[in-house]
């Protein structure tokens, strides 16, 4: 079988571009050549015992029923990840049969930013929203990043725009501005340096100033702002998944299950962090429960996540207001297969703002090494 390494794809992908005469040939040549054959997604007894340890792992939280249904794409895939020198990055709130069954580097934002940084793999599969895959390809500009589905977008990324943030230069001048990692590449590009919800106090602190602005999170902004002296500026962008959560319902879980312990992710509103037992990342909740073994948690997050900790915590019992986000749900077994087989939905940034985007996203992960 032919198969092209991913400077070859490039070159021709070049080619069909400046060949004018030739490109429907070329067109059709290289998707000839980019894709693999489908493999077939039969589950037979050589693909049960091919993923009986992976099903070992995740048994506590997938069904017998769903399982023949995941496992010829998790073999399929973790095959093709080989074939196309491929890493999968999975974020906490991807579902447990892809964060535990194909992910190859797992945690919240900065951990995977980190990872990206890192990687030899020609390939990177981002197994979580758009802001995350642009940072891993401002990280990686020559390596192909592929995002399984476009729309899988984010309220906060959604929120704000590269012009919005040159209007708040012009509106407090030599303020420095501090994006969480939640937005685009243009948006990074115009901020002095990026933080994520474990090192935002960190690196408010670290500038200097006694005034700064942070942006697009305001509940994020707010719970800094109970951390540290300096004066904090904030946007008024809001995750839609973690605004639903209110102090109220979390009174509620405490009256019907006494000795709850609550663990809150920043980007929920202020008084469900008042009523939390601790705040902190998604990596950062997870490590919380590993470390306490609570007998009774509740996670004021995305609910995927959990089912992910429940895998790794059997004595622990999770509450779970199922609060789905639906951009990381658009990322299933079948969108990551497709993005292999073809590689398909590959991310592009204008060179023009990946130079000052990562300077945003590289002076952060300086501070937090
Ligand atoms: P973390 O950086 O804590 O993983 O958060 C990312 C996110 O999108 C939470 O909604
Ligand atoms: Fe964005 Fe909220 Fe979804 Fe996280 S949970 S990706 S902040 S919409």
């Amino acid at each position: 079988m032919l198969r092209l390494s991913i400077k070859q794809i490039r070159l021709q992908k070049e080619v069909t571009m400046t060949d004018t005469m030739f490109s429907e040939i070329h067109k059709n040549e290289e998707s000839k050549n980019i894709s693999l054959p489908m493999p077939d997604l039969t589950y037979t007894p050589e693909v049960a015992e091919a993923t009986a340890h992976l099903y070992e792992r995740v048994s506590k939280v997938v069904t017998p029923i769903e399982w023949p249904t995941f496992a010829p794409y998790i073999k399929a895939i973790n095959e093709l990840k080989v074939q196309r020198n491929a890493v999968i990055l999975a974020h906490n709130y991807m579902t447990p049969e892809i964060f535990h069954c194909i992910g190859d580097f797992m945690g919240d934002s900065l951990q995977l930013a980190k990872e990206a940084a890192n990687t030899k793999a020609d390939v990177i599969v981002q197994a979580g929203v758009h802001f995350m895959a642009e940072t891993s390809k401002v990280l990686n500009p020559d390596k192909m990043v592929l995002m399984p589905d476009m729309e899988a977008g984010c309220s906060l990324a959604d929120s704000i725009t590269a012009a919005d943030v040159r209007a708040l230069r012009e509106a407090y001048p030599g303020v420095p501005i501090v994006t969480y990692v939640n937005t685009s590449a243009d948006v990074k590009a115009e901020c002095d340096i990026c933080c994520t919800s474990s090192n935002a106090v960190k690196i408010v602190e670290s500038l200097g100033s006694d005034r700064v602005i942070m942006v697009p999170d305001e509940y994020l902004a707010k719970y800094v702002a109970t951390k540290t002296d300096v004066e904090i500026i904030a946007w008024k962008g809001h995750c839609e998944v973690h605004e639903r959560f209110s102090g109220e319902e979390m009174r509620e879980y405490r009256e019907a299950n006494p000795g709850i312990r609550i663990i809150a992710h920043p980007e929920c509103p202020p008084d469900v962090i008042t009523e939390a037992d601790f705040t902190g990342s998604t990596s950062g909740m997870i490590n919380w429960v590993k470390d306490n073994q609570p007998a009774k948690v509740l996670l004021v997050t995305e609910c995927s996540m959990s089912d992910n900790v429940a895998v790794e915590a059997p004595n622990v019992e999770f509450i779970r207001p199922c609060n789905l986000c639906p951009h990381m749900k658009r990322i299933t077994l079948p969108s990551v297969l497709d993005a292999l087989v073809h590689l398909r939905h590959e991310v592009t940034i204008d060179p023009a703002v990946i130079v000052p985007a990562r300077r945003a996203v590289e002076r952060m992960i300086n501070l937090t090494n």
